[in-house]
């Protein structure tokens, strides 16, 4: 059995340009899909998972994220006046025990593996989650519980992946495939971040859920500017297979939408509007009105 993974780290620092101006004076991560900021989604597929203690790496103009998650007393007991209970109950499912987050600050942008880094102090010795909010997964059973029960078997180190079409590719970290997938687990030889175009060694992506050893941690003191000029957790992960150290992939059950793009983010829009009942109505009837104009 493999040890319990209690801790996850939430990479939040990026500036979000591609989402300006509304990301001048909003993080990114307090973008909402239908009312639930994009950070909200990550915590609650982490708690379902058994994470207990959230590390958020943030940046300069990140402060509504640590208010988003601070109790509030004013809003709280205006709703409780007026006997709002429903929404006072959404209210407080977003309150985090005191003590269950903590916030560090990545100094300079030095790209995702510098950003996990910066966590290494609180991460100790165990083994740990990180979670790119960006990376909105909709499933039955929350990606990262699917991965923390296949890592429960496995261990070593285990990122989610995912298919994607060969010209996509160099957009993401894409592994090299030792044996094809048992049981959604696929053993993974090699890992290359952003290949450029054909030359991928395969179309499996890795998506922002990721189960690591505290190994990568040391690994990250070694590791210099790779793809971009950034230091990648790409090639942190890599490192464990150099050092004969276990990194499987998996292919998780469920649909991803790329909420760094605004594309992405319109389309988890739709979907998470229509799986709510009291908006599927309007919107169906709406998008069906729309249909016939598209082409
Ligand atoms: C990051 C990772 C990349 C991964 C991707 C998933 O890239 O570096 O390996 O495939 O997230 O969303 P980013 O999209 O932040 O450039």
């Amino acid at each position: 059995m493999s040890q319990k993974v209690t801790k996850a780290i939430f990479p939040v620092a990026g500036l979000g340009t591609r989402f300006l101006p509304a990301t001048k004076s909003v993080p990114k991560e307090i973008m909402t899909l239908v009312d639930r900021p994009l950070i909200q989604y990550a915590i609650d597929e982490a708690r379902a998972a058994g994470i207990t203690e959230f590390i958020f790496v943030t940046s300069r103009g990140k402060g509504a994220l640590e208010d988003y998650f601070d109790s509030a007393p004013v809003l709280e007991e205006a709703l409780r006046d007026k006997g709002k209970d429903k929404l006072l109950d959404t209210l407080l499912d977003t309150n985090m025990e005191s003590g269950a987050i903590a916030y560090i600050r990545q100094h300079k942008a030095l790209g995702l593996g510098h950003a996990i880094w910066c966590a290494r102090r609180l991460i100790g010795d165990e083994p740990f989650a990180v979670m790119l909010p960006d990376d909105v997964i909709a499933a039955q059973k929350p990606c990262l519980q699917q991965m923390v029960e296949a890592y429960a078997e496995c261990g070593g180190n285990m990122v989610a992946a995912m298919e994607v079409a060969p010209e996509q590719t160099s957009s993401y970290g894409v592994l090299d495939v030792a044996r094809p997938a048992q049981n959604r687990i696929v053993d993974v030889k090699g890992m290359v971040e952003k290949p450029p175009a054909g030359t991928a060694p395969s179309n499996l992506a890795v998506i922002g859920r990721y189960i690591l050893s505290p190994n990568v941690l040391k690994n990250l003191d070694e590791v210099k500017q790779g793809t971009g000029g950034e230091i990648q957790l790409t090639d942190a992960i890599a490192s464990e297979i150099e050092q004969d150290r276990k990194v499987y992939g998996y292919q998780f059950d469920g649909r991803r939408f790329d909420c760094g793009s605004k594309s992405g983010f319109l389309q988890a829009t739709v979907s998470f509007g229509l799986e709510r009942a009291e908006l599927r109505d309007d919107l169906k009837a709406y998008l069906k009105e729309l249909a016939p104009t598209l082409d």
